[in-house]
């Protein structure tokens, strides 16, 4: 049976209300806080966690007077397993009753505890046009096959890395005198446009999952 998300649920600020997740340079939360402070974004940025301190996310997030905070999966004495750390994340996106969330360059798997507590509810942006070149350094990776089109998607996640249904996806062209950085920066701009519009998309409703399919009404 799809999963259906038909109602149109925009006047309810609760069912607005996204956490982002974060492991570093925090650029797509960054475009995500500036898309709701223009107002293209109408959501609620509940809490940004990380799984790393000290990373320049975190001082987006402050500058934007968001709620954020470490969760270092790398503490043991707290987190002894997968499945305690996946407990933890969930325990406080609920508690904030985030309804959506964003992964913006987390490094880390999600197994799933994780997944089924938010289902058909966690996004994540991917630098290639997936199914190709998934996993990372996706820009490297697309720049050494030589392919002279790659891109953005930004896709519902599942429990296959990179695999869940597609929800928007924006092509890059790949130019001749490109190096990989080169090319992994204009593939950034593009993120920067179309993390926003896709969680906007989500959060307006009127879509189902049609076994792997994203489909609006
Ligand atoms: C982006 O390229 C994103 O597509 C990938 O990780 C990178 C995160 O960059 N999943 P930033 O932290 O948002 O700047």
């Amino acid at each position: 049976m799809p999963f259906t998300k038909s109602e149109k649920i925009g006047s309810d600020p609760i069912s607005r209300r996204i956490g982002v997740l974060i492991s570093g340079r925090g650029s797509n939360l960054q475009a995500i806080i500036e898309a709701i402070t223009a107002k293209e974004l109408n959501a609620e940025l509940a809490v940004v966690i990380s799984n790393r301190p000290d990373v320049a996310g975190l001082e987006h997030a402050q500058k934007a007077g968001v709620e954020n905070l470490v969760l270092d999966h790398q503490d043991k004495a707290k987190f002894a397993t997968r499945e305690d750390y996946d407990r933890e994340l969930v325990q406080q996106l609920k508690a904030r009753q985030v309804c959506l969330v964003c992964l913006a360059g987390f490094m880390r798997l999600l197994g799933p505890v994780f997944i089924e507590a938010f289902p058909n509810a966690i996004l994540n942006i991917h630098p290639s046009l997936l199914p190709s070149f998934a996993g990372i350094n996706a820009q490297y990776q697309a720049w050494e096959h030589g392919v002279k089109v790659t891109g953005v998607t930004v896709h519902l996640v599942t429990a296959e890395l990179d695999g869940g249904p597609i929800i928007f996806q924006e092509t890059v062209p790949v130019l001749d005198r490109d190096d990989a950085d080169a090319l992994a920066a204009r593939i950034l701009k593009v993120e920067h446009q179309l993390y926003p519009q896709a969680i906007a998309a989500v959060l307006d409703g009127g879509w189902r999952v049609d076994g792997r399919r994203f489909v609006r009404a």
